[in-house]
């Protein structure tokens, strides 16, 4: 009895010297986070893994509270909420990485995309539709098909670039309104049965809220898209 009471006593004597990270993982005291939830603007070449560290909080845990579309595409002129820090920042769930896609249609639609900064055919296959590059490639850019503008899947598209869209047919979404108070696209696509990507291109002017503003976006989100057969076929 006595040798756990000392063991206790120990342990915290020790986490209340160590780090602040140290400290969450072992129990997280309240009192050693910093709760203030401020925010920042970014400047030219801040990215969020620069912002999160900065400030000492997790990168997705500053995503998810400004409703950013993907975590790695900051809106320029838009200033961040910096949330209360927490015991487990979490760095990286909201990443979008590229999927081992298999499919060459998307259910549902829309049928065009609108190329945002950073986008090459590639990433949008593969990190926000979840479909073959060669089907994006046989569809994506005017004249519908071929090749991008140097030939590769891998160049980088000039914003506001409409990127066609290979859909299987037969097959729908619901489209509807939805408030969006926290979490990225990749969360709302997880939850609502749809892609990262249809909900970039129902929302083409979307990025983030705003830290001013008082009351979160509304955005328009498709839901369970599904095919409407057993089998469906690619269609441009
Ligand atoms: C706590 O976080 C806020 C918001 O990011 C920040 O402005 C403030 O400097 C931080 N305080 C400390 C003691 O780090
Ligand atoms: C951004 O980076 C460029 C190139 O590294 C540098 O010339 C410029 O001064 C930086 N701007 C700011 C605001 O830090
Ligand atoms: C893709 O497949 C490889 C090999 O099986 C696997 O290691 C990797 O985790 C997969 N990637 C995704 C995003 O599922
Ligand atoms: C992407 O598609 C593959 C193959 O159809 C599937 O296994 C995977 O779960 C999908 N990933 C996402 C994030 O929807
Ligand atoms: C699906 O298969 C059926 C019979 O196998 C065929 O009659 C039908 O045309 C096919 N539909 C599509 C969209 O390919």
């Amino acid at each position: 009895m006595g040798r756990t009471l000392f063991t206790r006593t120990l342990v915290l004597t020790v986490a209340a010297l160590l780090s602040p990270g140290a400290i969450a993982q072992s129990g997280c005291p309240a009192g050693s986070l910093n709760s203030t939830v401020g925010s920042w603007t970014p400047s030219a070449n801040d990215t969020i893994f620069s912002i999160a560290a900065a400030v000492g909080r997790g990168v997705c845990d500053i995503a998810r509270a400004n409703r950013m579309a993907d975590a790695e595409l900051l809106r320029p002129g838009f200033s961040l909420i910096i949330p209360a820090q927490t015991c487990y920042p979490d760095q990286d769930s909201c990443l979008l990485v590229a999927q081992n896609a298999t499919m060459d249609c998307i259910y549902g639609g829309p049928h065009v995309y609108t190329a945002v900064e950073g986008d090459t055919l590639s990433t949008i296959a593969l990190k926000k539709l979840n479909i073959t590059v060669a089907s994006l490639l046989s569809t994506g850019l005017p004249p519908h098909g071929g090749s991008s503008s140097n030939g590769s899947a891998d160049a980088p598209l000039a914003p506001g670039t409409g990127v066609k869209v290979p859909q299987c047919s037969p097959s729908r979404c619901v489209v509807e309104p939805y408030r969006f108070t926290y979490g990225t696209y990749k969360d709302l696509a997880a939850s609502f049965g749809t892609t990262v990507g249809q909900i970039f291109a129902f929302n083409p002017t979307y990025g983030q809220s705003d830290a001013d503003e008082a009351d979160s976006p509304v955005i328009t989100v498709p839901l369970n898209c599904l095919p409407l057969a057993s089998n469906v076929t690619a269609i441009s």
